[in-house]
This record gives structure tokens, sequence and C-alpha cells, in this order.
């Protein structure tokens, strides 16, 4: 069984995120330091690293920067996960890349988040690489933001400084129009003022520390979409019995025996009779349980049709999806190019039918392309040849996450997040539930986590 909501408030997910050389592996370093999440073996290997790779000081970075490449080069390049608990709550960290080049990894690391902590450097302020980074954490629905403010040593802790950067970042947002809570810390990584003791050099900052806020902030899921699964093998038993389970893994919301469902794309309707998890039999299913459907009718119901909840908001059967792309490869995207969508419902071969628009990272307003590149976040239409059962991704993380992949080379181009298809006006699934709302952001988490390959550096 997965995990309650109340678990899933306790542990919580955090990926830093900012340009190079703000301090985001020195953070996390000193946050597992300080709050006694290393071993002893990881502080001597990170002591010997430190000789080896530093000045000879002890480098806290290193405690994420586990491949040798890294190391050399003092720059995160892969996503490093770090786990570790206080008594209220445990943590998954992600250590992302702040180099540009890396981008993919960033978002990676941030999709499967609930918090971001955005590092800023508090001599440079905001660079395009911020604008960038805290863009796309606003697109991802992080449920919240904090800013911290690094190397206020180097700025001899000074409160104007602090404020220019807040103002600036606050700015980014309200020019996105996004309404994720933000929240400021001035901190230095190096020496932990602000991590996880208070700051004994800003009399001024009275607010609270990084775990602090780690520690309270309230992630915890709300009620979403309704109930889907994405149908992946059909089981039957051998030996005359004429059962036949619809199995895979069950999102949105609960799922009992007796609902009523709606198969899409085709839009057959059924009642779920019975409910199988692990083997056993089981009248409700929740979140994240692998399971199989059994229905009253006997239906044409295959490989990635999707089985929905008839009170539940209903997804969208579209061959002409609208969506926030992230585009990750130096090769160009253009009006025309083929590629192949690739989502939890299946996969589909489509064409890009148009570029909407280009988000400027100067002036972070829409501006209009034919082209993207590397690193450009923007919103294009793509015709499908079938249709994909997809979601809205502010009302569904999962259902409304996909990757482009390049029918080529079958490289992971783009990471999409649906906004709707080009017909519909509203740009919104159609039906409300009757018992479910919708949230924007914090529904199921995952996006891209099904698809790309998430690599742990165990390297120690
Ligand atoms: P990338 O992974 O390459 O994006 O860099 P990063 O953001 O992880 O930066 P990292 O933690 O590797 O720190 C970069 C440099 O800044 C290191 O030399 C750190 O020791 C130094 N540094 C980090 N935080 C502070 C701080 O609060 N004060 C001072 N003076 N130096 C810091
Ligand atoms: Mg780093």
């Amino acid at each position: 069984m997965s995990a309650t909501a109340t678990e899933q408030n306790t542990q919580v997910r955090i990926a830093t995120i900012g340009s190079v050389d703000d301090g985001k592996s020195t953070l996390i370093g000193r946050l597992l330091h300080d709050s006694k999440g290393i071993f002893e073996d990881q502080l001597s290997a990170v002591s010997k690293a430190s000789r080896r790779y530093g000045d000879g000081s002890f480098n806290l970075a290193l405690l994420t920067d586990g491949l040798r490449a890294e190391r050399e080069q003092g720059i995160t390049i892969d996503v490093a996960y770090r786990y570790f608990a206080t008594p209220k709550r445990s943590f998954v960290l992600a250590d992302t890349p702040g180099h540009a080049q890396f981008t993919r990894n960033m978002v990676t690391g941030a999709s499967v988040s609930d918090i971001a902590i955005v590092l800023v450097d508090a001599r440079h302020g905001v660079v395009e690489q911020t604008r960038r980074h805290v863009s796309i954490a606003a697109l991802l629905g992080v449920s919240h933001l904090i800013l911290a403010v690094n190397k206020m040593d180097l700025v001899e802790w000074s409160e104007s400084a602090f404020d220019e950067v807040v103002t600036d970042v606050a700015e980014i947002l309200t020019t996105l129009e996004s309404s994720v809570p933000l929240h400021a810390i001035p901190i230095c990584a190096t020496d932990g003022q602000n991590v996880v003791e208070k700051s004994v050099e800003a009399s001024w900052y009275q607010g609270p520390s990084v775990l602090d806020l780690l520690e309270t902030l309230d992630v915890a899921p709300v009620p979403t979409v309704g109930a889907r699964l994405a149908v992946q093998w059909t089981l039957r038993e051998h030996g005359g019995s004429d059962y036949r389970g619809y199995a895979g893994r069950l999102e949105g919301g609960v799922l009992r025996v007796g609902d009523a469902v709606t198969v899409h794309p085709k839009g057959n309707t059924s009642v779920v009779t019975g409910l199988t998890r692990a083997g056993s039999p089981t009248e409700i299913a929740v979140p994240g349980d692998a399971i199989a459907i059994e229905l009253a009718d006997d239906l044409d119901v295959g490989k990635f049709d999707v089985i929905v909840a008839s009170a539940a908001v209903q997804p969208l059967d579209a061959t002409n999806i609208v969506a926030d792309v992230c585009w990750l490869v130096d090769t160009e995207l253009k009006v025309g190019d083929s590629l192949i969508v690739r989502h939890p419902s299946g996969e589909a071969h489509g064409k890009v039918a148009r570029i909407l628009h280009r988000l400027d990272l100067d002036t972070l307003k829409n501006s209009s392309t034919d082209t993207l590149v590397l690193n450009d976040i923007a919103r294009v239409a793509i015709q499908l040849k079938t249709p994909l059962v997809v979601d809205a991704y502010n009302s569904n993380r999962v259902g409304g996450s996909a990757i482009a992949i390049d029918p080529v080379t079958n490289a992971t181009i783009g990471a999409l997040m649906v906004v709707g298809q080009e017909d519909d006006r509203s740009l919104t699934p159609t039906k409300k539930a009757s018992s479910t709302t919708t949230s924007p952001k914090k529904g199921v988490r995952g996006f891209v986590k099904d698809f790309f390959t998430l690599k742990v550096n165990e390297e120690f």
C-alpha cells in the first residue's frame, strides 16, 4: 500500500536549484552535516576527497558531487540524491547542476520535488540561470520556493544586498504570474549560518533557518483529479476461468469496488466488480497502488487505454495537444518537425503544428519565434497521429507530463507539460468531479520520473 497523506507530508522531496557555483552542493552538505545526517565513513571520505581535489579545507560540496569528473571540475553534473531525517520529517534531497548545459538534469530533479531551494550568490544577484531555474520550478509546480541568498559572508551580511535579491526574485514570480509561495533567508552555506543554526551575524534577520522551513512547510497533497489507471497489461487466468483484470498503477484518486468507470479514449462505460492488490482482493485502492481492475462488462480494453472513475475529472482524448516544453538538446526545434510523444498512457507520433510563444528569459515575457534552441522554455501545439489520454499538468503532474523523443535517434529531446488541447477553447479538462477538486500543482508527483533515468551517486 502506498503512503498515506500524512506519511507523504513527513517525507519531503527537495531540489536545490540556481546558477553554477552559487553554493547548492555546499548547502546540502551543510544540511546533512549539521542535522547529523552523515555517517562517519562518509565524513572521512569527504576529508580524503577534499585533500585530493581541493585546497585541503573540508569541502562540503563533495558530499553530493560524487562522480570523479564532478570532483575534478568542482561542479555538479548528475542529479545526486541524498536522504536524511530529523525527528520531524525525512527528506530526499536532489542536488542539481547549475550549469546551463545540464538543464535537463535540473528539470529531472525539480520535477519530483515538493520544495525547491533556489540559491543566489549575494555578490552577483539574480542572473539568467536563476531566472531560467525559477521559471522551470514555477512551471513544474513545486509547492514552495525557498530563496537562499548565499555567501552573505562575502557581502558583510548586508541587509540591502539581501533585499535586492529578494525583490528581484519576487518580481520574477509576479511576471510569471506564479502563485508559488516564496520564503527568503540570508545564509552562509560554508559556515552554516541560518542553514540549521541561526545566524550570529545577521541581527536584522529574525526569521526561520532553512531547516526550520523544511520541517514545517505544508506539502501535503490535496485531492486531485480523481482515479485513473493507464492499463499496462491484461491479466487472464488459465484453466477455463473467464477472469480478466486490467493491471497498472492507480493515480489521481481513490477507486472502490462498485465505482462507475469510463474507458478512454473509446468512451465505453462499466462498473468495477473487483480490485486486486498484491494478489489479494481489496475493496479500495489508493493512488500509487499497483492493482488489477475487473469490470462488469466485456469491453475491448487494451494496453494504454485509461480506466477513469466516471465521477472524476475526465482526461482529454487529445490529438492536438498544447504543451509547455523545456527543450533539452542542441538540435533546433522547428514547426513541422516530427517527434514522438511518450506519456504514461502510451506513445504517439506527431508533428509540431505551431510554436505559440517562447519565454524570453531577460524580460520574462512571451515572444514569438520559429525555432527553439537548447534550454528554451516555450508553448507548442503538437498534432498527433493517434490520440493520447492526457490531463492538464496543473491538475495532475503524472497524467499531464510527457517527454518528446527524436524518432530517428530515439533520444529524449524535450520535457512536456500539457496545457490542454488546441481545439478546446478552455484548454482544460471538460467535466468536474463531484467529490474531488482540481489542485494547481500539488497533484500526484512524479513528472518525468518514470522516463528519465534517475542516477544516484553512491560513490564514496
Ligand atoms: P554547481 O554544482 O557547479 O552548479 O555549483 P554549486 O552551486 O553546487 O556550488 P558549490 O556548492 O560547489 O560551491 C561553489 C563554491 O562556492 C565552493 O568553492 C564553495 O566553497 C563556495 N561557497 C559556497 N557557499 C559559500 C558561502 O556561503 N560563503 C563562501 N564564502 N563561499 C561559499
Ligand atoms: Mg553543485
